[in-house]
């Protein structure tokens, strides 16, 4: 995924950290490696398998796995294992090993960086005043009282570093004065309002206990303001900012990052009180999103950390209801979906007040249900099942969900226990759920119902990277696949290509990663694929490179070979055009434009000629 910040670091600093961090040294810490041949093997760390597929090649410093199509440098590495983006690697790996690496993102310093940068520095500031004024002195003492009642004890106050911004109107506007803070900077980073009347600057939080947000890395980015006991707006939250991008945020990432890998899993919430809560039950895998709703943005963020994902929403009509919505999101990003289901109106954190924390992980946490099953516990509630009407409509709303089932398998464990349920036969059930699949197919031919809503539970539903060895590619994707292989190698085959062939790759990625070598071997660099992949800033670029560095089969390097696999490459268009043009042709003969016909056909010999 591309941070943002990424392109900030400068190229010296990544070529040193990998010049440092030799790719089996980083892989080994993590994973047992053993030799052979020209590779080191071992069992994948990003999924689970029995046999290893998971191969570092020293030559080319990358590492690569067969199974679920994991690669990249050493920098990618500690990405993806330790949950870090891909500044944050950098930063650490430079730390570890000692080259230098002056600012917090290693940016030059530009005056946009430098404004952000004070930005972040006044946040921090900011953050420790409020904690601080909490603990230490009078004006905290009724949000510390507040907070008690609520359950915080001291070591959740810390850790979340909790605050009290006190009702006056210029706590932070002379703490920031005194340390010459631009003022007018400070309300455009959303920590000071302007003056109703007037000129000058007030203190935009008063009177809240503060939650601060942090990014990823651990720095403050905005605060969430929540009045002590009942009032209009019960959270105050930081507006939209260069620093704060709500449906990019998830609350508490910076803390779970480690519990998630660890767990393999990601719990999701609504509220912040509900993340540390379930925090302080053990459950530190949890995130929330900032009040707002489940975006694409939040999905593919969290797929970036991993597979599986567990929505613990409010039990209120409202929060089931987004459960709801956030199945196609998460599952779209490829996430395998778990519904943790409060019932009662409850919310987790009043959830564990109440039954305790013991109940909540046990039962709420590790009882979380399937998509489905939530689906049909979803509908239940709106039938009296008591009644024969009641349970006949449900029994009909139900069969419906449980159609869109892929696996045979799970359509009748639900069946069974819809059986049980509503006092009708499996067989009855059985019947009405294949005349409902037969709608469906009507609706949606051949596409099985798999992925989508629904389907992707089966056997091992985890698995939502598929294997992604190339199999029966068309000639042309191998033939690119194979030249950009060759380019990755040799610099002078790079140059070759791009006299004969330029960009004219057809498939889009491929076209942008010959771009890329162009530009790398413009700059004077020699071979070396993982110093290449280290300039990309790109995931799915990263992937595609690593996996075609990677590939096995023997390349026929020889300018002949290479003029081959050009041709082929060039053929494609062509033969795509003569396939349009034979179905005009067909087309005119039909309306009986015979003359249009005939004028088609001698353009297609044209073509085949060529
Ligand atoms: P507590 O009442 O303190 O336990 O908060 P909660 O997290 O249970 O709040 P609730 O379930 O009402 O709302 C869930 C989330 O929505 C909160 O954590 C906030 O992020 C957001 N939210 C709730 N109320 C407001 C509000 O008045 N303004 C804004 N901006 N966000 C709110
Ligand atoms: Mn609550």
């Amino acid at each position: 995924m591309n941070t943002g910040y990424s392109g900030g670091i400068p190229d010296e600093v990544i070529e040193a950290v990998l010049q440092h961090n030799d790719i089996v040294d980083t892989v080994g810490k993590y994973v047992h490696l053993t030799k052979q041949g020209k590779y080191m093997k071992g069992l994948c760390p990003f999924h689970s398998e029995k046999t290893p597929s998971f191969t570092v090649t020293p030559e080319r410093q990358i590492f690569y796995c067969y199974g679920c199509g994991a690669g990249g440098n050493a920098i990618k590495f500690r990405m993806e294992i330790d949950g870090l983006s891909f500044p944050e690697a950098v930063r650490l790996m430079a730390e570890e090993s000692h080259v230098p690496f002056q600012d917090g993102k290693g940016a030059a310093a530009t005056p946009q960086n430098k404004e952000l940068e004070r930005l972040l520095q006044a946040h921090e500031w900011a953050a420790k005043l409020f904690h601080y004024l909490l603990k230490n002195t009078e004006h905290g003492k009724s949000a510390m009282e507040y907070l008690r009642a609520r359950g915080f004890g001291d070591k959740l106050i810390d850790q979340f570093q909790i605050g009290y911004a006190p009702d006056r109107w210029d706590t932070l506007v002379q703490f920031f004065e005194k340390r010459s803070f631009d003022l007018k900077e400070m309300e455009k980073g959303g920590l000071l309002s302007p003056r109703q009347n007037g000129s000058g600057y007030v203190d935009r939080f008063r009177g809240r206990v503060m939650f601060p947000i942090m990014n990823r890395s651990g720095r403050v980015i905005a605060f969430a303001g929540r009045i002590l006991g009942e009032g209009q707006p019960k959270y105050l939250n930081s507006p939209e900012s260069r620093l704060f991008n709500k449906s990019r945020t998830l609350y508490n990432l910076n803390l779970a990052k480690g519990p998630i890998r660890k767990q393999g899993q990601i719990v999701l919430m609504e509220g912040f009180g509900d993340v540390i809560a379930a925090w302080d039950a053990g459950v530190q895998h949890t995130v929330a999103t900032m009040g707002t709703a489940l975006t694409d943005n939040h999905a593919s963020l969290i797929r970036t950390l991993t597979e599986e994902v567990v929505v613990c929403y409010d039990g209120d009509n409202a929060g089931q209801a987004a459960a709801l919505k956030s199945i196609p999101i998460l599952e779209g990003a490829g996430l395998h979906v778990k519904i943790a289901v409060l019932q009662n109106g409850l919310d987790p954190d009043e959830y564990i007040k109440t039954y305790g924390q013991e109940r909540f992980v046990e039962q709420i946490i590790h009882g979380a249900v399937s998509t489905t099953k939530f689906r049909l516990i979803y509908i239940k509630k709106n039938y009296n099942l008591l009644e024969e009407d009641g349970k006949a409509a449900y029994a009909q709303e139900a069969i419906n969900v449980i159609a869109n089932l892929g696996s045979p398998t799970e359509r009748e464990v639900y069946l069974k226990e819809l059986s049980v349920e509503v006092g009708v036969s499996l067989d009855s059930l059985k019947q009405d759920c294949n005349l409902a699949r037969q709608t469906l197919n009507r609706k949606q031919p051949q596409s099985g119902q798999q992925g989508g809503r629904g389907g992707g539970s089966g056997g091992n539903g985890r698995s939502s990277r598929k294997p992604t060895a190339p199999t029966l590619l068309p000639a042309y994707h191998v033939a690119e696949r194979r030249l950009l292989s060759i380019m990755l190698q040799d610099g002078e085959a790079a140059t070759y290509v791009a006299q004969h062939l330029g960009e004219a790759f057809n498939i889009p990625e491929h076209a942008a990663l010959a771009a890329y070598i162009y530009s790398y071997y413009a700059q004077g660099k020699a071979p070396d694929v993982s110093r290449f992949i280290g300039s990309l800033h790109d995931d799915r670029l990263e992937k595609t490179a690593t996996s075609i560095s990677m590939m096995d089969a023997p390349l026929d390097e020889t300018l002949r070979g290479m003029d081959d696999y050009i041709r082929e490459i060039k053929k494609f268009p062509q033969q795509k055009l003569i396939e349009q043009k034979r179905e005009d042709m067909l087309r005119a003969e039909k309306s009986g434009d015979f003359l249009r016909a005939a004028q088609i056909a001698s353009e297609i010999i044209t073509l085949e000629r060529q």
